[in-house]
């Protein structure tokens, strides 16, 4: 795969970036994800590529843009699967709170799994603690494992949760095993990431969140060196059908990290509100100053880009 495209890509997650941060805690959660989506749709086409969304923002019917199956790219050159969250944290960046981000990961036809939009129970840890994990067994079981495979003491772990009614049951295990937890709203991308940046502190991620949203942190995490598996959760009968259509025929099936991302993947990403590894969107007279992230598998770069954009000098794809 083109290892420049990574770098073009980055102009993709700066349009959405750039778009949505004009919604920052406006309480409008719709319109910032319109502006998103739409920013990203219009920056793909000034790439030479030849783009299929795997991943995006629902199935043809339900989404105008950057729906599954549609193409994008200029049309030539590599082809191209992507899998995009345009923003991740819409109701983060409509209460102008942190972590939203703006982000792509892309690979080769088939290095993606076609993730239906469902959720998906996950856990995701660093490099220290790959082969540690088995998402079979009981979060106190893994929290033992992890914390073995660290060299740290269960007490000093500390684990990322989305703070939702139906994770009780883990919140109440992993306070018993006396580890610590780091509750958030939303994000759980930036969670999953946090696992490998050994300056968060944070040790586990553990918990239900979108799946499509896992496919995309899988990325990261393949790029990182950190681990993650992954197992699909139904909210409907519904979602089991849209899901067998889609290929997928064990609804039980444990992912590792690389069914959910194989081969040369790579992960772009752009601050959308401030988050514990990208700054956020912020506005000057002129334009703008964004920071993103891009990291490609194959050679384990990471490349964080700090942009100064003159909105009156580059193509305004609908941030002014
Ligand atoms: P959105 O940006 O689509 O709102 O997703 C935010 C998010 O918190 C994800 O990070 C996470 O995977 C998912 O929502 C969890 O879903 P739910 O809010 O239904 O628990």
């Amino acid at each position: 795969m083109d290892r420049n495209l990574a770098l073009e890509f980055v102009r993709v997650t700066e349009a959405a970036a750039l778009s949505v941060g004009r919604w920052i805690g406006r309480g409008k959660e719709k319109s910032a994800d319109e502006a998103a989506v739409e920013s990203m749709r219009k920056a793909f086409d000034s790439i030479r590529f030849d783009g299929t969304i795997v991943i995006g923002e629902g199935e043809r019917d339900e989404a105008p843009m950057l729906y599954i199956g549609e193409k994008v790219g200029a049309g030539e050159g590599p082809k191209i699967e992507i899998a995009c969250d345009p923003l991740e944290g819409t109701t983060i960046t409509a209460l102008g709170r942190s972590e939203a981000l703006s982000v792509i990961a892309a690979g080769e036809p088939g290095c993606l799994l076609h993730a239906p939009d469902t959720y998906m129970d996950k856990i995701a840890v660093g490099p220290l603690a790959k082969g540690a994990i088995d998402i079979t067994k009981s979060a106190s079981w893994n929290l033992k494992e992890v914390a073995k495979a660290m060299g740290k003491s269960v007490e000093d772990m500390m684990v990322i949760i989305l703070d939702r009614p139906r994770h009780q049951d883990i919140i109440n295990e992993v306070r018993e095993c006396g580890a610590r937890i780091r509750l958030i709203g939303d994000g759980d991308v930036s969670a999953a990431i946090a696992t490998v940046r050994e300056e968060t502190g944070i040790d586990m991620l553990v918990g239900i969140g979108g799946a499509p949203e896992g496919v995309i942190a899988a990325a990261a995490l393949r790029c990182l060196g950190g681990d993650m598996q992954g197992v699909l959760k139904f909210r409907s009968e519904d979602e089991k059908k849209r899901a067998r259509q889609m290929g997928i025929t064990d609804e039980n099936k444990v992912y590792g990290l690389e069914d959910l991302a194989k081969g040369n993947v790579m992960f772009i990403a752009t601050g959308v509100t401030h988050g514990s590894f990208l700054s956020g969107v912020r506005y000057t007279a002129r334009g703008a100053h964004t920071h993103s992230i891009v990291m490609r598998s194959e050679t384990g770069t990471v490349r964080e880009i700090r942009a100064h954009h003159h909105f009156a000098k580059k193509p305004n794809y609908g941030w002014s």
